[in-house]
């Protein structure tokens, strides 16, 4: 039997813009994972169960599944038939929470298949095996969360250019709180391409501004300066709404979080529903995680970001 794992991700700042080729980053959150377990057995086909969406099919190439996609690509880069055995998928990942699940499951699997036919697979070719199903599950990706999540590191992204992994010299002191309300990355991300190609000019002019945030903030991240990097979250809130990706209940979690003491905070991922993040300082984090779940938060994650 084989087992392989994929941790979810966070994108700190500039997502949407990154779509449209500004930088982002995004960090790895490696205590909420997929996992994908293959275990042979006779009869020749590769059975998938995945249990959280208590799904079951038989692999073939035919399939226009995300995740079959993923794992035809995955076979023909290694050169090989399908395995004849089950392969079961589970995640601890909540769906649509702009946490990466989707890439996190493709991730595990295409792991798990590269350890069961003993081809071992670098980050960048996980990444881009994985991309293959996160354009079929949201339209148009950048390519951020499967590049994360492949290289389990914090990650500089500019979409074209190869991504440069960095160090952390200190722990992120994050709290993540997810709103319970599911989006669909596909339609933000639908939605924005609509207002871009109605209102160029205006999405341009806050695209940019997001990349230079998103240059200040790595500045601010390497320097651990937590106000800083603070103060450019919110800025980066700020320019969300102003693209219209945000809803009151995001507006109401971040507020809640500033007034209980946060450095900074802004939803994450694609909006609409999903997270929020909030720069915590640490004598404050049992305060804020109170405040999001009082303002509305269903689960609330006080996992850091290690380096
Ligand atoms: C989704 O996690 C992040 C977005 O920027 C979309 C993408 O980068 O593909 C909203």
């Amino acid at each position: 039997m084989d087992h392989a794992s994929a941790c979810a991700k966070i994108i700190l700042c500039g997502e949407h813009a990154v779509v449209y080729t500004r930088p982002a980053i995004a960090v790895p959150i490696h205590d909420l994972r997929a996992h994908a377990t293959f275990t042979p057995q006779a009869g020749g086909a590769l059975h998938v169960h995945l249990e959280d969406l208590d799904e079951r099919w038989v692999w073939s190439t035919h399939l226009q599944h995300p995740l079959a996609v993923v794992i035809s690509h995955t076979l023909d880069t290694l050169g090989q038939t399908p395995p004849s055995g089950m392969l079961q998928v589970r995640s601890d990942i909540p769906i649509g929470g702009g946490l990466g699940s989707s890439a996190a499951v493709a991730t595990a699997v295409v792991r798990v298949l590269a350890q069961a036919l003993h081809h071992p697979l670098p980050p960048d070719e996980v990444a881009r095996l994985v991309y293959e199903g996160e354009k079929l599950w949201h339209g148009t990706p950048s390519g951020i969360d499967n590049t994360v999540i492949a290289y389990e590191q914090p990650i500089w992204f500019v979409k074209g250019a190869p991504p440069e992994p960095f160090e952390l010299s200190h722990p992120i002191p994050l709290v993540i709180a997810d709103s319970g309300q599911a989006a669909a990355t596909r339609d933000v991300v639908a939605y924005v391409r609509q207002q871009w190609e109605a209102q160029k000019a205006r999405y341009e002019a806050l695209f940019d501004a997001i990349g230079h945030v998103v240059h200040r903030a790595r500045d601010a991240l390497v320097r651990a300066d937590w106000p800083e990097l603070g103060a450019l979250l919110n800025e980066n809130h700020y320019l969300l709404e102003q693209m219209g990706v945000s809803s009151p209940q995001l507006d109401a979690l971040v507020q809640a979080a500033r007034e209980a003491g946060a450095w900074g905070a802004k939803l994450a991922g694609a909006g609409w529903g999903g997270n929020v993040i909030a720069l915590a300082p640490p004598s404050r984090a049992g305060e804020i995680v109170h405040a999001l779940r009082r303002a509305g938060a269903q689960h609330v994650y006080t996992t850091g970001v290690t380096p």
